[in-house]
């Protein structure tokens, strides 16, 4: 049994192995239906208990079709409906009938230590559905898109972030570490990352620039990423804030700056910070994105419950 908290603490190998599955599976679905079962469907008689404490449609739509292409089923929890929530019940003790109902657990908090405190007194699996600090299911599955689109591994492309020092780009810098990626981060100062993070990167020696003008952040780009401004229970002045993300928005002028066959990705939902004659337009893979959850969580979950291929 494994879990699936943060890239940072996954290694390498693991997750370039869960690539390979998705990518297999994926390529074996073509003329299925999104309900059908993979061949041999490993996760039958599984339950994967899922829980929301903040918004998604992606997340849980994704996990919803992951689980059941498996074999298995999902149950997803109302946080509001818990005695947990009220202060009615522990962590410990919501935990311990988790495991004994359920296989594996996916979690979207809106607090870090939550994660680890439920790790603590699970015996299945945790995931980590987003939290303040990663989007780690999320960045996995947009490497996977961007080598299905490349063709390409992604240590052989430029990717540019575009937009706030916030939970996905975590990930991200996580991952340009795990997969050595060059990384270009377009954000302003005033948003830069904290020391926690500077340190990490200088620790892992990795390619990861930090520009304060969105147009040196793109050029040569292979891949650029963006996210909205404010994310979900950002406490901010939010006036102010996208008032001083103003110029960093993703526009046909900026998109011309990067490579002439650079792509598109957000991981949704959007905000202001990109242009509909971008966000729509060819170079935007978003749906594709969106949609290539699915296969990379079928494969996070076969990790964490120790039957992957
Ligand atoms: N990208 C993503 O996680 O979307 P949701 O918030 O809708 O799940
Ligand atoms: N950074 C965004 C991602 C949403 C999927 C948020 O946390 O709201």
């Amino acid at each position: 049994m494994r879990n699936f908290l943060n890239l940072k603490d996954i290694p390498s190998r693991d997750l370039k192995k869960i690539l390979a599955d998705a990518k297999k599976r994926k390529s074996l679905r073509k003329k299925l239906d999104n309900l059908e079962v993979d061949k041999g469907a490993p996760l039958r008689g599984k339950l994967l208990i899922q829980m929301f404490e903040k918004s998604s449609l992606r997340t849980r739509l994704s996990f919803y079709l992951a689980i059941k292409q498996l074999g298995g089923s999902t149950l997803t929890l109302r946080p509001d409906e818990l005695h947990l929530s009220k202060d009615g019940e522990s962590i410990q003790d919501t935990a311990k009938i988790l495991s004994n109902f359920g296989s594996a657990f996916m979690l979207r908090t809106d607090n870090d230590k939550k994660l680890e405190e439920f790790k603590k007194y699970l015996s299945i699996p945790i995931i980590n559905g987003l939290s303040p600090s990663s989007h780690p299911t999320q960045i996995l599955s947009d490497i996977f898109t961007v080598e299905e689109i490349k063709k390409k591994p992604i240590s052989s492309l430029n990717i540019t972030w575009i937009g706030d020092f916030n939970n996905v780009l975590n990930s991200l810098i996580a991952a340009s570490i795990k997969f050595s990626f060059k990384l270009n981060i377009g954000c302003p100062t005033k948003y830069k990352p904290s020391k926690k993070m500077i340190k990490y990167i200088e620790n892992n020696k990795n390619k990861i620039l930090i520009f304060d003008d969105a147009k040196k952040a793109v050029k040569g780009a292979d891949v650029i990423f963006s996210d909205k401004v404010i994310s979900m229970n950002d406490k901010v002045n939010k006036l102010k804030k996208l008032n001083q993300f103003k110029k960093f928005k993703i526009n046909k002028k900026l998109m011309s700056l990067a490579k002439k066959d650079c792509i598109f990705l957000h991981c949704l939902p959007r905000g202001k910070e990109v242009d509909d004659n971008v966000f729509l337009s060819k170079q935007s893979k978003v749906w594709q994105q969106a949609l290539n959850r699915v296969h990379v969580q079928k494969s996070i979950l076969l990790y964490c419950l120790g039957k992957l291929r």
